[in-house]
């Protein structure tokens, strides 16, 4: 008897087939807006050990499906999992965000290892096998790695800094150590994404959440090459597989992106215009976005009127709803109820 494969609404999207309805899940579904994730993570204790608790982070990658129906899972993990395999010590300060162990010398990026630790990330592919065992047949489940460029600038400033300005002066007063550094990312970044793919997971996201302060030049360099590099080395291992790029702030280098990246989706931010991105985007390329998370937080009559512009404009394109970033952690449960509600029909005329 041959198995009967149910249809996955995320799969199709980003097979390339257009569907009346589309699918919908949120960047940051799990997070602190939930209550029941602040009960998980009290319960947890640390962010890390939240991460690395395969019970606990499946946990959290269910809940969001649980409560909202979404088309699809994402993994429950972070970035920057992957500077902590590579060697370095990465630290979640209650309240403050990531704080590392910043690389100031070249030396300190020589000492990183050339290869991720494996045993270091076998936590994370537990979570996807546990996640597998009770996803719904019809929810897609996604993993994800930070591109090159947006976790090297972590690991260069040791945290989150406004404009990222350590990592944009080293890339500029010397390429070469910084590419040693770019170069350790697309090589753990290719075998922890193939990881992810042999445990399970059905498509994987790359977040590249600062490639909009790179000028063209330096967008070439450090953002178009390594995620092309990682998008090849994946598919030697795993062919056809099947990848959303995620280059934040992109503006007008989003034509170089989608011209020379080979991603089946591309996820907009919100400040893209969607006339300018249906041009530029390849008919065959699934889109992905790209709803304002403020809008969201915001509700009302202007997060109707959003998406019902955001369902007109990419109606007739294959194409995934989701918001142009992270959801806010002050968003109301009932605003995500509301957008479910209609971009699912039950709310539009
Ligand atoms: O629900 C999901 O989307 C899956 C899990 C996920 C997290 N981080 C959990 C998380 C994903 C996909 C990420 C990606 C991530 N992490 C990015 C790229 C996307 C983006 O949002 O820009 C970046 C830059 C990071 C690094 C990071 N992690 C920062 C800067 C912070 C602190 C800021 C913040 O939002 O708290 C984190 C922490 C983090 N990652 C939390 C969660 C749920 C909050 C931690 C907590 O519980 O306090």
């Amino acid at each position: 008897m041959s198995e009967i494969k149910p249809v996955k609404p995320l799969l199709e999207a980003l097979d390339g087939r257009v569907q009346s309805i589309p699918p919908v899940w949120l960047m940051r579904q799990a997070g602190r807006y939930l209550p029941e994730y602040q009960a998980l993570r009290k319960r947890a204790g640390g962010f890390l050990k939240l991460c690395f608790t395969p019970e606990l982070a499946a946990e959290a990658t269910l809940q969001p499906v649980r409560r909202f129906g979404f088309d699809a899972a994402i993994l429950f993990s972070d970035i920057l999992v992957i500077p902590q395999a590579l060697g370095q010590q990465v630290e979640f300060a209650d309240g403050e965000g990531p704080r590392l162990e910043a690389l100031a010398d070249p030396a300190s990026i020589e000492r990183l290892r050339l290869q991720i630790e494996p045993a270091a990330l076998a936590p994370v592919y537990e979570t996807i096998r546990l996640v597998k065992q009770v996803l719904p047949p019809a929810v897609g489940l996604i993993g994800f790695c930070g591109a090159p460029w947006t976790v090297a600038t972590y690991m260069v400033a040791g945290r989150a800094m406004e404009g990222q300005v350590p990592a944009r002066r080293l890339a500029l007063e010397d390429a070469a150590t910084f590419g040693k550094l770019i170069d350790r990312l697309v090589t753990g970044s290719i075998e922890y994404l193939v990881q992810q793919f042999r445990a399970g997971v059905d498509a994987v996201q790359i977040f590249d959440t600062w490639a909009g302060v790179l000028g063209p030049h330096e967008f070439e360099r450090w953002c178009i090459a390594p995620v092309q590099q990682i998008c090849h080395g994946v598919r030697a291992q795993c062919p056809g597989a099947r990848i959303i790029g995620f280059p934040r702030g992109a503006g007008t280098a989003l034509s170089r992106y989608v011209e020379q990246v080979p991603v089946q989706a591309v996820s907009l931010d919100w400040t893209i215009d969607r006339s300018f991105a249906r041009s530029q985007i390849p008919q065959i390329m699934t889109i992905q976005g790209n709803l304002d998370p403020m809008v969201l937080l915001a509700g009302g009559s202007a997060l109707d009127r959003e998406v019902e512009d955001i369902l007109h404009c990419f109606a007739d394109r294959p194409f995934i709803f989701n918001l142009g970033h992270g959801i806010l952690p002050d968003t109301p449960v009932g605003h995500v109820e509301r957008m479910l509600r209609r971009i699912r029909g039950a709310d539009r005329a």
